[in-house]
């Protein structure tokens, strides 16, 4: 494909919408960019730097002066902070619990939406495109992006793949997942789609029947030029 090529991909979490892009960026060859690893970076540097999360002015001071690698290879994605891998320690559950309170801070988003672009730009200039997934990325990130997409599930299927993922049960997952797609949901709007976004609902695809309608979504929107 000669033209560049930006998928933006946004949803709550649960809908597969990390491994699915990732494996889409795989398929066409570009780059791919997961946003929710930038701001869960932030959040495991502010606790190993004993910065409260809910400090608002010291976390978005942080920030400014992060160190944040992307490596945005869809075969091998990585994190890093001050040349350190972390890609193990932003999944951890301490990261989870507080990252909200840093993706929610506005002077956070401010500087994360200025790496972002600058990561989308640069995986179209080195690889012809970029798959960009997280929560406002139709809407806020890239909105003139050539494909964008809303990955939406159930929530009976979101909990499902959530508690097998993490191998816990169910009900202890849905508070979790609930609590956190609340908070996110004050600060972007990622669970119906902007005008001009497709839907994608995954709550009966397997992982492959994903990949495969997010591809003939692309295909339709930019054919095969
Ligand atoms: O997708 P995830 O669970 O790795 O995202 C981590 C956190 O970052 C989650 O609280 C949602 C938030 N996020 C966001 O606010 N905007 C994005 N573009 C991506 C993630």
């Amino acid at each position: 494909m000669s033209k560049p090529l930006v998928i933006a991909v946004d949803g709550p979490s649960g809908t597969g919408k990390s491994s699915v892009s990732k494996a889409v960026a795989r398929a066409l060859s570009v780059s791919f960019l997961d946003t929710g690893a930038m701001y869960r970076a932030l959040a495991w540097s502010c606790l190993n730097d004993g910065i409260d999360p809910s400090d608002t002015a010291r976390v978005a001071e942080h920030c400014r002066t992060l160190d944040l690698a992307m490596g945005t290879d869809p075969r091998s994605p990585t994190v890093s902070v001050s040349g350190r891998r972390i890609d193990r320690e932003i999944r951890s559950e301490e990261v989870t619990a507080v990252v909200s309170a840093v993706a929610t801070n506005l002077d956070v988003r401010a500087d994360m939406l200025r790496r972002q672009r600058e990561l989308i730009a640069e995986g179209v200039a080195l690889k012809g495109g970029t798959v960009a997934e997280g929560r406002d990325i139709t809407t806020v990130v890239a909105p003139d992006a050539p494909v964008r997409i809303l990955m939406t599930a159930s929530e009976e299927a979101r909990m499902a793949r959530r508690s097998k993922q993490l191998k816990v049960a169910v009900e202890q997952t849905r508070s979790q997942i609930i609590d956190r797609d609340r908070a996110d949901s004050t600060v972007s709007q990622f669970t119906t789609a902007a005008d001009g976004v497709v839907t994608v609902d995954t709550s009966h695809l397997n992982f492959e029947q994903s990949v495969q309608a997010v591809l003939r979504v692309v295909k339709e929107a930019v054919g095969d030029d």
